[in-house]
Formats: C-alpha cells, structure tokens, sequence
C-alpha cells in the first residue's frame, strides 16, 4: 500500500542508503519535483500507483540487481530478463547478477554473468535462461537466511523475483527481513492475484486452442466425443479461454465441482439435436462433485507426494470422465492431455509485449524503491501491488466468464430461460 507521502519518503531512504551515488544527492531535490506522481485509485478497493516509464536521467544511479526466475518455466520469461537487463544497463548503468534455478541459485550462490551480450536474441525463446526450480528456502533449516547472505555477499543492492504466488511469498518473507525485492508475475495458469494477465497465458491459451482445433477434426471425422484436458490448478483460465475460443461444447473448471451425469447430459442433448461430435475441455484441477456436497470435490492426481510449496501432481481427470462419457451416452470417447506442452515454445506477441513492459516496470520500481511490491497490469496499465495482495489468494475466473461458456452450449431443461 503506498500512500502518496511515500513517494519522498522513498527518495529519502534512498538518500540515505546511497550515500555513494552523489548524483542522487546532488538531484534529490529536482528529483523531487520531477517525480512521477503518485495515485491512490481504487480498483477492487485496493490502492495503486502508476509506474512512469519514461526515463529521468536525474533519477538514474547504478545498481547492482539480482534476478531470478521461479517456479514452472513459461513462454516470456526471457522477454522480462531482457527488458530488465537492458533498461538497467542502457539506462541506469546497473551491473546484474542472475541467480541459477529459481531460490536453489540463492541458496547455493548459483549464478550467471547477466550482461549485454548474455541477453542477446532471448526474446523469443521460451523457457528461461536462467533456468528454474520448486525450491522453497522457507523449508530449509536457515534458508532464508543462506539467501540474505548469498545477496550480501554478491553486493546486491535490490532482488527482481519472476515467479508464481510461490516464488513471491518467498520474495515477501525476504523483504520481511529487509531486502529489497521487487515480483514479476509469471504462471500460465494466470491466477494470481493484484494483476490482470499474467505473462505466459496467452501462449498458452493459443496452443491449447491449436489442439483442440486439431482434435475437432478427429472428433467430426470418427463422430467421437474429445476430452482435452489443460493445466490450470486452482483455477480454469487456461480451459475457459481454450474452450470458448476452441469451440469446445463443455467446459469445466477447478472452481466448481462437475457432476459428470450433466456432463453426459449435455452431449446426449447435443447429439439429439443433430450433432454427431463433442469436445469437452477440461482443466487438470477440475473436480467430480462429491455426492455428499455437490459444491465439493477433490481433484485427480497422479502423485500424492507434495512439492516443497505443498502441491500435489495433479492430472488423470480427462481420462476418468471420457470413460465415464462414453459408459453413460454410449458414444465413442477419447481423451488428450496437453500437459508442458502449453507451458513450452515461443511466445506471443501479446506475451512478448506483456513480459517486456513488466520487465521495464520492475526495474524502473527498483530505481523508485518500490520494494515489497510486485508489478501487475490493471485494464491496460502497469502498476504497482503490494505482494501479500499478489500471494494472499488465487485469481478466480469470474462468473461472466462462466455465463459466456454456459451461453455457448446446449441447456440442461432446467436452465432454459
Ligand atoms: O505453472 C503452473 C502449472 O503449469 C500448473 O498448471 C501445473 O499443475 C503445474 O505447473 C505443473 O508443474 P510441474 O511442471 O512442476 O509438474
């Protein structure tokens, strides 16, 4: 939460902790005048302040940056890497340490050169160059502090964290401990928390939508009944999007619990009308709705064992249900799971651009001291977010969205208008 008094607090504190950068001293007070203004505007009640990209040589001092990249790989994370360590080096003259495998690099004091030329014809590569884990140091016997003195050690005066909620919370443990960290959001699955779209996403989406193009002719050309199964844990983005923009007849998402007889229902309901084919889209979280409380239900897995952020393999869903499709409406069913494959190649337009302004918004928060805080898109704007309100819950998709795909497809009797 920054209030507008901040703004020259930050400047202060800089002041303060800069004391070597005289150009800082010299200019705080132009700085001052010439700072970008701060807003408090409510946007689902929560305060945020615009980032002003545009460069102030005044504003400008050298740091040296640490950045890492966390959790699942996704298309775009080295468009930010780029944008980052290219603002930095063009405009503020910063040095850059990149941090190997996500929170293992801090742990381990793994690093890379992250200069000019280490950068150079990464942006439309996917995956990450610098490479990623599931690491957790909360989860080490002193691991928070390991990374306080791996940062310390390599001289560092800011951490540029691009992850999910996982990899932020660690980011906000640390910045509870006084480091200054700034988040990028990154997850296919697109729910996180204080931002709009996440980097990744949108790639993700157009493959998965590729696939269940492709499938469509299989489905139409044998008359079968295809369940595609996608990635989405705790939320169903990825299948909502896919299914609405794929045509799929069904879509079903981990916020609400299926009942697999009105999954049925639908297709036989399709099929009377003169259909000979179905697609159902199905997120890997999505889940049976349990007898007892048709509003619970648990998810498939593959593995009960967790990872060190306490989350199971999910996966198995799409199976389950197409054999119990075709056992309840007696037409040929098969499934495909799409699985990494939507997390891998190249990524967008869309993503490019989207990860290229959150890479130049992070390091321009750097240079702001907006630390604590992650950089998001709220309608078409980068701003500034607190953490907690990034890692404090999943993004939900939000029930218009819901309403377009019921709309899209074939009414049980009860919800006719
Ligand atoms: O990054 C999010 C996600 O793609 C989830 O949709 C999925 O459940 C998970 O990652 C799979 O992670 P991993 O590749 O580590 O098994």
């Amino acid at each position: 939460m920054l209030p507008q008094i901040e703004l020259e607090e930050f400047v202060i504190r800089r002041k303060l902790h800069r004391l070597r950068h005289s150009t800082l001293l010299t200019d705080a007070n132009i700085l001052l005048t010439h700072a970008p203004k701060v807003y408090y505007a409510p946007h689902n009640t929560l305060p945020y302040v615009t980032i002003n990209t545009t460069t102030h040589r005044r504003m400008a001092y050298a740091m040296r940056v640490g950045v890492l990249t966390g959790g699942g790989d996704c298309p775009g994370l080295n468009a930010v890497i780029r944008a980052v360590v290219r603002k930095g080096i063009l405009h503020y003259d910063d040095e850059f340490v990149g941090f190997l495998e996500g929170w293992r690099g801090v742990l381990e004091n793994k690093t890379m050169v992250l200069d000019y030329d280490s950068i150079s014809g990464i942006l439309p590569r996917g995956g990450t160059i610098l490479r990623t884990s599931r690491t957790n140091p909360a989860k080490r016997d002193g691991g928070l502090q390991r990374c306080m003195e791996t940062l310390k050690h390599n001289n560092l005066d800011a951490l540029i964290a691009i992850g999910g909620d996982d990899t932020n919370s660690v980011a906000q443990k640390l910045f509870e401990q006084g480091i200054n960290v700034v988040g990028v959001p990154k997850t296919i699955d697109n729910d996180l928390s204080g931002t709009d779209f996440c980097f990744g996403f949108d790639t993700a989406v157009n493959t998965a939508m590729e696939a269940i193009d492709r499938v469509h002719t299989t489905a139409e050309a044998h008359q079968r009944v295809m369940v595609v199964e996608v990635m989405g844990r705790d939320a169903g983005w990825i299948a909502m999007y896919s299914g609405i923009a794929g045509g799929a007849d069904v879509v079903l998402i981990p916020e609400k619990p299926f009942d697999v007889e009105e999954v049925a229902e639908r297709i036989r309901l399709r099929h009377a009308r003169g259909r000979y084919f179905s697609v159902i889209v199905v997120a890997e979280g999505a889940k049976f709705a349990s007898d007892v409380d048709p509003s619970q239900g648990a998810p498939v897995v593959t593995e009960m064992g967790k990872d060190e952020f306490g989350h199971v393999r999910l996966g198995g869903v799409g199976q389950i249900l197409a054999r119990e499709v075709e056992r309840r409406t007696g037409l040929e069913t098969r499934y495909v799971v799409l699985g990494h494959i939507q997390r891998g190649g190249s990524p967008s337009a869309f993503d490019r651009v989207l990860a290229s302004r959150y890479g130049i918004g992070a390091i321009d928060m750097v240079h702001r001291g907006e630390f604590g805080c992650m950089v998001a898109l709220r309608g078409n704007d980068i701003v500034s977010v607190p953490l907690t309100e990034a890692i404090n819950k999943n993004r939900l998709v939000d029930r218009a969205l819901v309403d377009v795909a019921l709309g899209l497809s074939e009414p049980l009797k009860n919800e006719k208008k």
